[in-house]
């Protein structure tokens, strides 16, 4: 098992996030190199790569603050600011040595020093290792996406 390091990602990696994000995170979830991005540009400083000691991207993850939302809806939250988790993939080879854990960990601390108090994300019910991290580092299933097909 080969060393990793978290770091905040830069805009030579975004090309190598993008091959990530169109191998791992779900479909309806896929961006384009265009919301790459967007995405790091909107969110520099909440935006993280896993990186191994030969410089290769194992993995990413990033978020940002939820603006706009109705102050009553922030009060039925009992929440202050919001962040979102957006996107996060770890390479199929380099999983369960814990680097999805530790850039997810990034994004909260970032979002923490930010003074966001509340977090929230989306994932696909298929997607049961990232769901068991979600829960493993303190998240609550607050609502069920549901779909119906003819
Ligand atoms: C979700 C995802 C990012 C997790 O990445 P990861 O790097 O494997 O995550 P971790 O290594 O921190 O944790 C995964 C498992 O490895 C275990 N683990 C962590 N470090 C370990 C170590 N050193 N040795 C053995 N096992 C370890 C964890 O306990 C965890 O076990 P569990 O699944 O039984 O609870 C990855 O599975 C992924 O990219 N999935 C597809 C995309 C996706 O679902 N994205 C998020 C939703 S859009």
């Amino acid at each position: 098992m080969g060393q990793w390091k978290i770091r905040k990602c830069r805009t030579e990696d975004l090309s190598k996030v993008l091959l990530l994000a169109e191998e791992y995170t779900s479909f309806d979830a896929m961006p384009t190199m265009a919301d790459i991005e967007t995405i790091y540009e909107r969110n520099i400083d909440n935006f993280f790569v896993a990186e191994d000691d030969r410089g290769k991207i194992l993995g990413f993850a990033t978020g940002y603050e939820k603006k706009g939302i109705p102050q009553e809806v922030l009060m039925s939250w009992k929440a202050k600011r919001v962040g979102y988790v957006d996107l996060m993939a770890v390479d199929l080879q380099h999983r369960k040595q814990g680097i999805g854990t530790a850039l997810l960990k990034s994004v909260l601390d970032e979002f923490k020093a930010q003074g966001i108090d509340t977090v929230h994300l989306d994932v696909p019910s298929e997607e049961q290792e990232a769901i068991r991290l979600y829960q493993r580092l303190g998240f609550k299933t607050r609502a069920y996406s549901m779909v119906w097909q003819f």
